[in-house]
Order: structure tokens, then C-alpha cells, then sequence
């Protein structure tokens, strides 16, 4: 009795230690007139982050693999902040294909972009391909966002002062670029790989765009309860049960995410890593520029970027 006293006390002292310690943007700037895309933004993280940056009046962009889940989440957003300037364009980022295409549409309606929210991600439990070859936990939460955000450059530069904000985890602590795509770590390490190589990219990112105005950055929302975790197995169900209910909500774990997106305090800084809206520390693995290269390379060869795909995001000229 007492014991079960003590763990339900110690509970609740974590649950009031994260209320206190969760980071919150207070900043107030207006987003109307700026084009943000936000990609799954069809729950959890994704949609609290669009629903806030359409409070601000922002043009939003939902980007989401399921149509039906998609124009909800537009419905409901445009009712609860009366902005009608948001819309739906498909994007299933285990498809390369779907990625060149939703570049094309966005292309076709919008002459600029910007902020970019690379929030996709899952976790995949089976160490399935896609139907491009690579693993799909890899290519939802590091290679698809990698190609998006490549051939969303030319868009970035027309909006410059632009953003990319990338969504890591603090799991890319324990993460590796080695064997990435062989389907030889179990998917608690590929998931933690994906993260490292989320913020080794936006480091990259940062110094191949450095003086072109695009900011790049990372960030850990922190623990969040979303669907992120839901899994088959009965075991997981009831840990994820246990720890929900100590997690930050969505709403908070989109709070860095804003501050990225619409923060003057962060207008000179790129290739950093933020927890709680304020800078934090990667681990050393995410310093090494050595890796960041090499991943890039690997990226750039795994989504076949054509040499004028690479000349259209690097060139001096605005398109
Ligand atoms: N929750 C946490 O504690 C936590 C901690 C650290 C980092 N993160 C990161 O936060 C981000 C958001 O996750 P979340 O917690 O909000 O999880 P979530 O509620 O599961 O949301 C993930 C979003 O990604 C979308 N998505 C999944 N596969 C996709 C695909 N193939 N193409 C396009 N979109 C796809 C999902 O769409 P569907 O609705 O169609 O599945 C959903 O909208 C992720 O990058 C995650 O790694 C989360």
C-alpha cells in the first residue's frame, strides 16, 4: 500500500516537473502573408504546429499522406481559426515519386515558401522497403524529408528570410550513419539512426546554404503523447498507457517547433539544435562534419538527385 503511494507520488512529481519545465513560445509575430508547410500536420505534433501557425495567419500548407486525414485536419483548423488560407496537398513520403509530385504541385501555386516543417515521422516495428528500396522508417523520417527539402530550396531562396525546422528526437543521441540502409539494426536503433541523421542534415544543410538566408535548425519536442508510439503488441500497449499519461501533450510538444518558425530571437541562427525553445546542446555524434558530409552523400545517391536537382538548390541564381 504504502510503496504504491510512494510510485503514484513520484509519478505525479515527474508529471508537475515536466508542466514546469516545458519550454512555451511567447513570442506574438503575425504570420500572414507567409507560406508554411507543414508535413504531417494530419495529428499529434504536426497539427498543433499548423493549427497555431494559421491562428497566426499564416498560409499553410498540410502536407499528408491520407487524403481523408489530410482535409480534416484542414477542416477542422480553417473552423477553429477562421483562416481560410489553408489547404491539403497529398505527400506519402515512402514514395520518392509522391515527393517530386507534391513539389510540383506546391510549385504550380505558390512562387515561394517561407517555412518548411520537416514533422513527419514514425516508427516502424517491421524492417519493410519501400517501394524505392529503402527502409521505410528511414526514408518517412530521414530520406523523403531530405529530397522535399532539397527540391524546396529554389522556393526557400525566393522567400529568404526563410526557415527549415527539422523535428529530431533526443533518441539521435544513440544513433549511427553506419549500415543505415541494410536493415541490420532492430527498429528502436533505426529509429534512433534516422533521428542522428535528421540533425547531422539540417547541420549540413545550414553550412551549404550559409548567406542565402535560409535558416536551418533542429529540435527534441521532448516526450509527447501521440500516436507515435502505438504499436500491435499488447506489452507496448500497456507501457505506452503507463507513460502517456506523464508525457507533454501535443500542444505542448509543438511549442519548439513554433518558437523555430516564428522567432526573431533565432534570425541569425542555423544549424543549431533546440529543446524547449532555447538552444540545447546535440549529442557529439550530431558535431561531426565529417559524418554530415558522408550522409549527405549517401542521401544524395539513395533519392537519385539528378545533377540539376543539386544545381537548381545550390545556384547563386534565384529561379
Ligand atoms: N511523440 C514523441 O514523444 C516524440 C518525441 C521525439 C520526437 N518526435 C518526433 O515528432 C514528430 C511528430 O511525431 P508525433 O509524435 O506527432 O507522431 P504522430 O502523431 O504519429 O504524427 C506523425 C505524423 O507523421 C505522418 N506520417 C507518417 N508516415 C508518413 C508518410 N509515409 N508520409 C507522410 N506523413 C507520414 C503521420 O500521418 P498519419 O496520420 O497518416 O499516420 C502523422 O501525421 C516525428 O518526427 C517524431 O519522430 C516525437
Amino acid at each position: 500500500m504504502w510503496f504504491l503511494l510512494w510510485i503514484i507520488i513520484v509519478l505525479l512529481s515527474i508529471k508537475i516537473f515536466n508542466k514546469l519545465s516545458t519550454g512555451r513560445c511567447y513570442i506574438d509575430t503575425v504570420m500572414s502573408g507567409k507560406v508554411v508547410v507543414v508535413t504531417g500536420a494530419s495529428g499529434g505534433i504536426g497539427f498543433e504546429t499548423a493549427l497555431e501557425l494559421a491562428r497566426r495567419g499564416a498560409k499553410l500548407i498540410i502536407a499528408c499522406r491520407s487524403h481523408e486525414k489530410g482535409e480534416r485536419a484542414v477542416r477542422k483548423i480553417v473552423k477553429i481559426t477562421k483562416n481560410k488560407r489553408i489547404r491539403f496537398i497529398h505527400l506519402d513520403l515512402t514514395s520518392l515519386k509522391s515527393v517530386r509530385k507534391f513539389v510540383e504541385e506546391l510549385k504550380a501555386t505558390e512562387v515561394k515558401l517561407d517555412v518548411l516543417i520537416n514533422n513527419a515521422g514514425a516508427i516502424c516495428t517491421t524492417r519493410d522497403r519501400t517501394e524505392d528500396g529503402i527502409l521505410k522508417d528511414l526514408q518517412i523520417n530521414y530520406l523523403g524529408p531530405y529530397l522535399l527539402t532539397v527540391l524546396l530550396v529554389p522556393m526557400l531562396k525566393n522567400a529568404a528570410p526563410s526557415r527549415v525546422v527539422v523535428v529530431s528526437s533526443s533518441w539521435h543521441k544513440f544513433g549511427t550513419i553506419e549500415d543505415l540502409n541494410s536493415g541490420k539494426h532492430g527498429y528502436i536503433q533505426s529509429y534512433a539512426n534516422t533521428k542522428l541523421c535528421n540533425v547531422l542534415f539540417s547541420k549540413e544543410l545550414a553550412r551549404r546554404l550559409e548567406g542565402t538566408g535560409i535558416e536551418v535548425n533542429s529540435l527534441n519536442p521532448g516526450q509527447v503523447n501521440t500516436s507515435l508510439y502505438r504499436s500491435s503488441t499488447v506489452l507496448e500497449k500497456i507501457r505506452s498507457l503507463l507513460l502517456y499519461s506523464f508525457f507533454k501533450t501535443p500542444e505542448e510538444g509543438a511549442q519548439t517547433s513554433i518558437y523555430l518558425a516564428v522567432s526573431h530571437e533565432c534570425d541569425q541562427i542555423s544549424g543549431e539544435y533546440f529543446e524547449d525553445c532555447r538552444l540545447s546542446k546535440a549529442s557529439y555524434k550530431a558535431h561531426d562534419e565529417e559524418a554530415a558530409a558522408k550522409l549527405w552523400s549517401i542521401s544524395q545517391e539513395l533519392v537519385k538527385l539528378t545533377p540539376d536537382e543539386m544545381d537548381a538548390c545550390f545556384s547563386k541564381v534565384i529561379s
